[in-house]
């Protein structure tokens, strides 16, 4: 029986733009994405039969068609002409619907996985073109490292990785939509946005101070004005010594970037007090992934 086994680290937004509606209902993104050291863990077994089965320890997810990863595997079988099936056993570390972009780092791992099961031959960019028909985040899962994203975020462009540090993912125990959020984005309000090109600057002068100063995100306009308890969370992170602190994604997770692991681990433990999902984790500022 063959077996493939893929990671799918977490991603964590250090800038989100919105420039615009577009006519399709999503939203013109500038989005630069780069990728912690916390990690699901992905099993792929080939079947003889034409099936896709998926397992997971977590309570927290669908295992049924509803899956991202789940729906990659149906996208693979049904674009090649695969009469194998696949059983993905999914060991699920990434905090669920948190803005780390999970579920779609899933997906990703499940198109890479099947492409070297099932021998496809396909490229990077084949691969996150197929991402793109599953949701907006997953070509970047696919590719992984640090890249500044544009469009509906499948117009990808690599960028050189902050400088190593440690980074502090506390998730608030709120749920939030993503569609929700974007749907309450009102535009008109966001008088100061913030600059890629002065994050894409800081990335390539490889200045830690310069990336924290350059963190921005519009969708805290909406998240923290739902959820302020996620506002407290930044407030906590700042005070004790967090270098720069912002929301991931359209939340609700709050990243600290922090340059030394004892600040880290202390920023972590002082959270824990009144947020039970609390991580400290290096930066993966690399792509893990082979460029095919
Ligand atoms: O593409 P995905 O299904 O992950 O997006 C989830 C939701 O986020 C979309 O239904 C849409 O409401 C919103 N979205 C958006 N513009 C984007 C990406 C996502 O409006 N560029």
């Amino acid at each position: 029986m063959t077996v493939v086994y893929e990671k799918s680290p977490a991603k964590i937004n250090l800038l989100l733009d919105v420039l615009g509606r577009r006519d399709d209902g999503y939203h013109e993104l500038e989005t630069v994405m780069t990728m912690v050291d916390l990690a699901d863990r992905l099993e792929l077994a080939e079947l003889p039969e034409d099936r896709v089965e998926l397992v997971s320890q977590s309570p927290a997810i669908p295992t049924d068609e509803r899956n991202l990863a789940h729906q990659a595997a149906r996208l693979m079988k049904e674009r090649f002409g695969v009469s194998k099936g696949v059983r993905i056993t999914l060991d699920k570390r990434v905090p669920v619907a948190a803005g780390l972009a999970g579920g779609s780092g899933d997906a990703a791992a499940v198109l890479r996985g099947l492409n070297r099961m099932w021998r496809l031959g396909l490229k990077g960019e084949e691969l996150e073109a197929l991402g793109a028909e599953l949701g907006s985040d997953v070509p970047y899962c696919v590719r992984g490292g640090t890249v500044l994203a544009r469009g509906r975020g499948e117009i990808l462009e690599d960028l050189p990785p902050p400088p190593p540090c440690w980074v502090v993912l506390a998730r608030p125990p709120v749920s939030v939509s993503t569609t929700d959020v974007f749907a309450r984005l009102n535009l008109v309000e966001i008088t100061e946005h913030p600059s890629a090109e002065r994050m894409i600057d800081a990335l390539r002068q490889r200045s830690f101070a310069g990336v924290c100063g350059a963190l921005g995100n519009v969708l805290e306009h909406v998240t923290l004005r739902l959820h302020p308890e996620i506002r407290q969370i930044k407030a906590c992170m700042e005070k004790m010594g967090a270098d720069g602190v912002l929301m991931s994604g359209s939340g609700p997770t709050v990243f600290g970037l922090v340059a030394r692991e004892e600040k880290a681990v202390r920023i972590a433990g002082g959270l824990r007090g009144f947020c039970k999902e609390v991580y400290a984790v290096r930066l993966l500022g690399e792509s893990p992934f082979p460029r095919g």
